[in-house]
């Protein structure tokens, strides 16, 4: 590593441990600590997480820096700082609970600062900017702490938000991750693939969650990996889901409720239409054959055409007729 490098990642150090204090021992800081207790965060995971608290103030990091002499063309080029019009530089993250992201060796890279009380027009995350440590490409939120945990689990949680890496932490779920708040890239897949061939997605159960989790299945086609769907129910993110039913049942949820992609699509399907009109009855049927055609193995094919004649109640003579002209067509 470059000694530019060095020094940014000293910088982003000095900066956490600094956001620290101010959360967990200043007075300025406990609004924000309140605030993450009523999230069920104690102190214990606060500190593993290292989470801290920039308060509402401009210049507190620079005065901090400025005191202990970093050059002004470093402070520029270390993402902690905006500049105003004037060229001045003035902090970054401001009344944020800090949420530090690390490398794969655990050096703090970059920032997420999360506002207290949502507001309009504010982002509710702020991210650090790319920096010459920071690739948003190929960060994973946690997975320092959650390499050992994937390697002998042999499968990796992939959510959406750090608070549900966190609350899934607590809960004993050692080996989730998270990107930042993009679909995973080349970069994230093969850093994982050198870890695990097993990624389970557990994003979001509202609308938009299921949209990318639907995204995710569709477009994830990296053959080094198989996936599973874990589906979180009444539309709560697994945070939620954990505060509202316990750490026990969202263990059950992923010890026990991994879904294939297909039990995901086919539920998907159904979500989007009305089956007890016979219309959309055929559409479903449609849609989902178009799905399960491409499968290859016929044990897999024999087991959803099982399922969806009973559940449409038609034989499955009938639907294996339609996958012969599907196959057919394709061929
Ligand atoms: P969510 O809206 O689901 O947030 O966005 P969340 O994780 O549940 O947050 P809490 O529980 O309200 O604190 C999921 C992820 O999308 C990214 C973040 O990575 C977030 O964790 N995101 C979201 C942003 O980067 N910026 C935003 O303004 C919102
Ligand atoms: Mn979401
Ligand atoms: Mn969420
Ligand atoms: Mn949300
Ligand atoms: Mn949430």
């Amino acid at each position: 590593q470059s000694s530019d490098s060095q020094t940014l990642i000293k910088m982003y150090e000095e900066a956490a441990k600094l956001y620290s204090h101010i959360l967990l021992k200043t007075e300025n800081g406990t609004p924000a600590l309140k605030y993450l207790n009523g999230r069920d965060l104690d102190d214990k995971l606060i500190e593993t997480f290292n989470l801290g608290y920039a308060p509402n103030n401009s210049n507190l990091l620079l005065q901090f820096f400025k005191n202990r002499k970093i050059d002004d063309s470093v402070l520029r080029k270390s993402g902690l700082f905006a500049e105003n019009q004037e060229g001045e530089l003035f902090d970054r993250f401001r009344d944020r609970v800090m949420v530090p992201i690390t490398d794969e060796s655990g050096n703090i890279i970059a920032f997420s600062g999360r506002i207290l009380n949502k507001a309009d027009g504010v982002a509710k995350y702020m991210n650090s900017p790319e920096t010459s440590i920071f690739n948003k490409s190929k960060a994973l939120f946690n997975l320092n702490n959650a390499k050992k945990t994937i390697r002998d689990n042999k499968n990796v949680i992939l959510f959406e938000g750090f608070m549900d890496v966190i609350s899934a932490y607590k809960s004993g779920v050692t080996n989730g991750v998270a990107s930042m708040g993009t679909s995973l890239t080349d970069q994230q897949l093969y850093t994982l693939s050198r870890l695990t061939d097993q990624i389970n997605i557990c994003y979001d159960g509202d609308d938009p969650g299921v949209e990318a989790t639907y995204r995710a299945v569709t477009q994830l086609n990296d053959d080094r990996f198989s996936y599973g769907v874990i589906s979180v129910p009444n539309k709560k993110d697994p945070d939620e889901y954990i505060r509202s039913e316990g750490g026990e049942a969202f263990k059950n949820l992923v010890n026990n409720g991994v879904q294939t992609p297909m039990s995901f699509l086919l539920n998907y399907f159904k979500r989007n239409y009305n089956l007890s009109n016979e219309h959309d009855q055929i559409e479903f049927l449609n849609r989902s054959l178009n799905e399960i055609v491409k499968l290859q193995s016929p044990v897999e094919v024999d087991m959803y055409v099982g399922r969806i004649a009973d559940e449409m109640n038609v034989s499955k003579e009938s639907i294996n007729k339609e996958l012969d002209t599907l196959r057919r067509r394709m061929a």
